[in-house]
């Protein structure tokens, strides 16, 4: 099988499987875990930022950042396609007591001025009280899209004047770091929580880590406990993340080759609609109207090929370390004989 579903259905390759059994380990819910401690105090370092958590997923670790900068009955500013909205099950409804508002915009992107229309005023007591401003980067249902820092500097402008926290799901910021040249500086300095997953094209079986003030993570551990995501002997799991943070992050670039490789037969197929935007390892493409989707599908799968039909002539690939490249030109030449 060719799996393009998601870089979740990375393994961990073998020389991170020797880091993992060669791991020191410890109870981390009494903070005695050496590897679980060292992953935490990297992740840290490499942000800028003064602590980390490390938790089960990334699911996880919006959702106790969400709780942490909120009390209920507040409201959430993010994008109608983020994660947190769409795919964290309610989360923010049933952890946080918190509404949402979600906004368009290009490609899984806020812009500043929508955001600053979207602010309640804070005197008028019909209003829930806008708190907080969830960005994704790379956006996920947005096509692996990247923020530029201009963008998120006016936004952060605007959470700063009007007493607003900012937060980012950076599930796959490694990937817009490889494709923009940005730092993890760059965001520890602009954002008041980050967090990053260690299991999609990094390659970990899990993990990711909550990133923020020594203040916010010491409150984000009491989160995490209630969660049930306070883990014992997990420094197994820790050791796969501090391989992946060392080796793995420069190979990125061979999935946004991979993916601009897959657009490139696709822009020549009679098939697909010109594509948007293929800046990271996620491709989001849309078949012509007058093609039959279900062939398309039949195509794929009789190649052994998975992806993800996203509803209504969208479809999505995803390239990962667990694609070789000799099995996207395998992708490439069944574009290519699309009847
Ligand atoms: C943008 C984004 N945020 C958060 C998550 C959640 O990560 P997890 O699957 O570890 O809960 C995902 C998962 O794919 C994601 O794509």
């Amino acid at each position: 099988m060719i799996d393009l579903r998601s870089d979740t259905f990375t393994k961990p390759l073998p020389e991170m499987q020797k880091a993992m059994w060669a791991a020191e380990v410890g109870d981390d819910v009494f903070g005695e875990d050496p590897s679980i401690n060292k992953l935490e105090a990297k992740a840290a370092e490499m942000f800028g930022m003064e602590a980390a958590v490390f938790c089960p997923s990334g699911t996880m670790t919006n959702q106790i950042a969400i709780k942490n900068h909120t009390v209920p009955g507040q409201e959430i500013i993010c994008h109608e396609y983020s994660h947190v909205y769409n795919y964290e099950g309610g989360g923010i409804a049933f952890n946080s007591s918190c509404q949402v508002r979600p906004l368009p915009g290009p490609n899984g992107k806020l812009e500043p001025d929508s955001v600053a229309a979207a602010l309640q005023n804070p005197l008028d007591h019909h209003a829930a009280t806008s708190r907080l401003v969830v960005l994704e980067n790379t956006t996920n249902k947005g096509g692996g899209a990247c923020y530029d820092l201009d963008t998120i500097d006016e936004i952060r402008a605007i959470t700063n004047t009007k007493g607003l926290g900012l937060h980012l799901d950076g599930a796959r910021l490694w990937n817009a770091l490889v494709a923009t040249g940005q730092t993890a500086e760059d965001y520890g300095k602009r954002f008041d929580s980050i967090s990053i997953c260690l299991s999609k094209g990094l390659g970990c079986p899990v993990g990711s880590l909550l990133l923020g003030s020594k203040d916010f993570i010491h409150q984000a551990r009491f989160i995490r406990k209630k969660l049930g995501g306070a883990m014992r002997q997990a420094g197994y799991l820790a050791a796969a993340g501090i391989y992946a943070l060392d080796h793995h992050i420069e190979r990125l670039a061979e999935d946004h080759e991979k993916a601009k490789l897959l657009a490139e037969a696709l822009e020549k197929s009679t098939w697909v609609l010109p594509i948007e935007i293929v800046e990271t390892n996620i491709l989001i493409f849309n078949l012509k109207p007058e093609k039959d989707i279900e062939q398309f599908n039949a195509h794929l799968r009789q190649a052994g090929i998975l992806h993800i039909d996203m509803g209504q002539g969208k479809q999505r690939f995803v390239t990962h370390h667990d694609v070789s490249m000799e099995q996207i030109n395998q992708v490439v030449t069944q574009i290519q004989t699309l009847p």
